[in-house]
């Protein structure tokens, strides 16, 4: 191949194993961990360079880090960005995001099916910081266009949502927010970036907690934003470097392990958790079953359309209330009750006294969230395994 050809583009699981990789001149296979706060200077010249921008080397891990940098390249290259930066945590990224692109006097519109802590940010965390903030029901359209208003700035949505896998027409979303002269963010979380990509359905910017998924294993927290390189250079680059929600080169290591596996794991998972929605909906306490990926699924063709995958996450709801929902959750073996999500051990949450605990019932109510529903996040466990668990606690409900 001569010089001038165009570098061949990889496909994800090629990326997810080799992209990004910076080797050290004793050309290390595993990805080194940089555990190092700072950088020596050759001289005071070559410091003054750094911090000039003239070099572009590494100056200090608050900033930049090398393996930190090795595990925001891989997934800049898996989602197809301009730009990636990691942070501390899912919610650093959401915080961030918002904060640094608004200012006093903007206006915000949020789907109301949100993760609470991300209703806490768009709900009270802008607006007292003089951003305004509107809620809309995120599957009609109609309510998208008619809360913008001449200050909007920015579109915020999670899709499929947590924990009632509704799922938002991204595409749709975004044009109505360019018509508006305002950014898509959209939180990518329950989709992974295997089976759903904003970007190339026209979202500004994207968001992942790298907490779930993309460690996949319940080791540590982390968060990712990926967008093009204006809003990197013009809003976010200066406020992670100002302000420090930075990902630390430890858990960057761990999370590019995680990586490496993500698209068998992630495929694993969401094969057990399509097999599992039929037998949970086929039970007679199942009142109410949601996956993305089944035909009943409120948004199919939604769903179709825009993901090239379901989830590995399923909501269900069982007949008796909370009672009934904690019988289940008790009575599961093999599945564990928490809170996490993504992880290779299946986790059941009982959503309205746990993750969405801080909203009202009336609040919870109003995207579906009901005494009686349970998530499930499918893990790597045999799938027979699960079926019998899930079975003989479903029996138990
Ligand atoms: C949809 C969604 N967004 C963001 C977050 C926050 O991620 P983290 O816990 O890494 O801060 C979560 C965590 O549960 C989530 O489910």
């Amino acid at each position: 191949m001569s010089d001038t050809a165009a570098p061949r583009r990889r496909r994800p699981a090629t990326e997810l194993v080799h992209g990004g990789s910076l080797r050290s001149q004793f050309g290390e296979m595993s990805e080194a961990l940089f555990l190092t706060q700072g950088f020596a200077y050759a001289d005071a010249e070559a410091a003054e360079a750094r911090f000039k921008g003239d070099d572009p080397g590494f100056i200090y891990s608050r900033f930049s880090n090398p393996t930190v940098w090795m595990f925001e390249e891989r997934m800049r290259l898996l989602e197809g960005a301009g730009a990636a930066r990691a942070v501390a945590s899912g919610m650093a990224a959401v915080t961030a995001a918002m904060l640094a692109m608004l200012k006093a006097g903007d206006h915000v519109v949020a789907a109301k099916a949100l993760f609470s802590s991300c209703r806490y940010v768009v709900e009270e965390l802008l607006p007292r910081f003089g951003v305004a903030s509107t809620l809309v029901d995120g599957t009609d359209l109609d309510q998208w266009r008619d809360a913008v208003r001449p200050e909007t700035k920015a579109f915020f949505l999670e899709s499929p949502t947590n924990p009632t896998l509704e799922v938002i027409d991204i595409e749709a979303v975004a044009t109505i927010a360019h018509e508006a002269g305002a950014r898509l963010v959209v939180d990518n979380v329950f989709a992974t970036p295997l089976w759903q990509k904003p970007i190339a359905l026209g979202a500004d910017v994207v968001i992942y907690s790298a907490t779930k998924h993309i460690d996949g294993q319940g080791r540590c927290l982390g968060g990712v934003i990926l967008a093009d390189e204006t809003y990197v250079n013009d809003h976010l680059h200066n406020f992670l470097r100002q302000t420090g929600p930075s990902m630390s080169p430890f858990n960057a290591w761990v999370l590019l392990k995680g990586l490496e596996t993500l698209e068998v794991r992630v495929r694993r998972q969401t094969e057990t958790a399509a097999r599992l929605a039929d037998q949970i909906a086929a039970h007679p306490k199942v009142t109410r079953l949601i996956y993305p990926g089944r035909a009943d699924h409120p948004q199919a063709n939604i769903v179709a359309r825009q993901m090239q995958g379901g989830s590995n996450l399923l909501a269900f709801e069982v007949e008796g209330g909370k009672e009934a929902a904690y019988r289940v959750a008790d009575a599961l073996e093999i599945v564990k009750i928490s809170n996490n999500l993504g992880d290779a051990k299946s986790l059941v949450t009982h959503p309205s006294t746990t993750t969405h605990q801080r909203l009202t019932e009336e609040v919870r109510l109003g995207f579906g969230i009901t005494q009686g529903m349970l998530r499930l996040s499918v893990g790597l466990e045999d799938p027979e395994d699960l079926a019998e668990d899930i079975a003989a606690a479903l029996d138990a409900a």
